[in-house]
């Protein structure tokens, strides 16, 4: 590893894990050994202060909505008050993610929401092509087959070359060749870790007029992202995969998008309509007509999750106070040293496989492998039994590439000798070689007893 790479040193490590309230519970006299991160992630006691702070201190709405005390506290703390030196939650995700304006920040539930937006609200035409990944996560799939089975759109995806890294060649023969007015994409696989090359992707699909959407909910939790030095036009994520409260989720948008006029119909026809509305999305009504705000608050319908947004902003700014690229580098380290004793144990070729590319740092903090074996099953269950160690098993809702990878009912048993699973360990920055070591350790155990080794 680099030396200019900054790492998290063994005492910055002891004192991270010292604010995470659920690593200091035990099961069985042993700690939990979370790694299951590209899930959900732990919460440190700074995001929890700050919901408990929202409950016990201003359990009100804000946003404009009311004018006392309590109200002017909640707004101040989202959208902050430059008078007090407060910066607000919206404030903080705009400077994370170097959007222009906070008017982009767009509060959601969570990412799947965040795209939903964007799939029903964008004006599509007859006949336009929304292309996507091979390895959709079903939040980024499951939108735009519903748009394509209503006969509103056609799908279609760029398939990965042979080594499962995004094809570029491929990319570009579809969008001069189909009538593309979307490109959908994960930043980062949830299945697989691996991060498209997405400046190059928007760049391309710009040359063609295309707008680009990116999932971001695998990236923007462990790596910079910077909106407009990638240029990209979307970008959608989940808060609660970032250390921040479960409920929360991003949408940003390019303001030109996001519209200003007070009626949708007004709007040209790349500017996404928003399609829940009612309280808190307009400036007035009368009994034949409504008046939209302007964005975001055109998109954030209803009363909001106040406290999730405000702690949205104590989690960010945990990350920050740790650095991204530590972060990074953390994730990285583990999952080198994951990567080799894996291979090294069980070899690269037979009954167990690691999804993706080899090269552990083209895969972040996820690492998922396939096993092969007579009974594959239950190996969660009994990692979680013997060391408390939590790992996922499953398609991970990537069931669209699965089944193409390794034909439909692939997780039924078959014959004994084709039984097939798949686990995947997802890491975050408090994970330690320890905890690697004890996953390790245990999983060698049970193939033991299993007699796979
Ligand atoms: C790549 C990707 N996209 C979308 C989602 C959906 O996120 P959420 O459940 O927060 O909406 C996930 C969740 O794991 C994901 O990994």
């Amino acid at each position: 590893m680099s030396a200019t790479v900054p790492m998290i040193s063994k005492a910055m490590l002891d004192s991270i894990r010292e604010d995470f309230p659920a690593l200091k519970k035990k099961r069985n006299g042993l700690p939990p050994i979370y790694l299951d991160n590209a899930c959900t992630t732990l919460v440190p006691k700074q995001v929890i202060d700050a919901i408990n702070e929202y409950y016990t201190t201003y359990p009100a709405c804000g946003e404009g909505r009311s004018r006392y005390w309590f109200a002017e506290d909640v707004t101040c703390r989202i959208e902050g008050d430059s008078g007090k030196g407060i910066k607000g939650s919206r404030q903080i995700i705009r400077e994370f993610i170097n959007a222009r304006s906070e008017k982009e920040i767009i509060f959601t539930s969570n990412t799947t929401h965040a795209i939903n937006i964007v799939a029903l609200g964008f004006r599509f035409k007859p006949g336009d092509v929304v292309l996507l990944t091979d390895k959709e996560h079903n939040s980024n799939l499951v939108p735009w087959l519903r748009l394509q089975g209503k006969g509103l759109i056609k799908l279609d995806h760029v398939d990965s070359t042979q080594d499962d890294i995004f094809d570029l060649e491929n990319l570009k023969y579809k969008l001069a060749n189909r009538k593309v007015r979307l490109v959908s994409m994960a930043y980062s696989s949830n299945l697989t870790g691996y991060t498209i090359p997405a400046k190059d992707i928007i760049k391309i699909a710009h040359d063609y007029g295309i707008k680009v959407l990116l999932d971001g909910a695998q990236t923007v939790p462990h790596k910079t992202v910077d909106v407009q030095d990638l240029d990209v036009d979307f970008l959608a994520f989940s808060i609660h995969k970032m250390c921040g409260p479960k409920g929360v989720g991003i949408l940003y948008g390019k303001r030109e998008f996001l519209g200003q006029k007070l009626h949708e119909s007004d709007e040209t026809p790349d500017v996404i309509e928003p399609t829940i509305l009612g309280g808190g999305t307009v400036t007035e009504t009368t009994y034949d007509s409504y008046s939209l705000l302007n964005p975001p608050e055109r998109f954030e319908a209803g009363i909001q999750d106040y406290p999730g947004q405000i702690a949205a902003g104590s989690a960010i700014e945990y990350l920050q106070r740790i650095g991204m690229n530590r972060i990074n580098s953390q994730e990285n380290q583990l999952n080198h040293f994951l990567t080799e004793q894996l291979l090294n144990r069980y070899g690269e070729t037979g009954w167990f496989k690691i999804l993706g590319p080899h090269d552990s740092s083209q895969r972040g903090g996820i690492l998922t492998f396939e096993i092969k074996r007579p009974n594959a099953l239950g190996i969660a269950e009994e990692l979680s039994k013997k060391s408390n160690v939590m790992i996922r098993d499953g398609a991970f809702c990537v069931h669209s590439f699965l089944n193409k990878k390794f034909g439909q009912g692939w997780m039924r048993p078959g014959l004994p000798q084709e039984h097939r699973m798949l686990y995947r360990v997802s890491l975050y920055f408090y994970n330690t070689m320890d905890e690697c070591q004890i996953f390790l350790e245990t999983l060698n155990e049970i193939f033991e007893e299993r007699s796979y080794v």
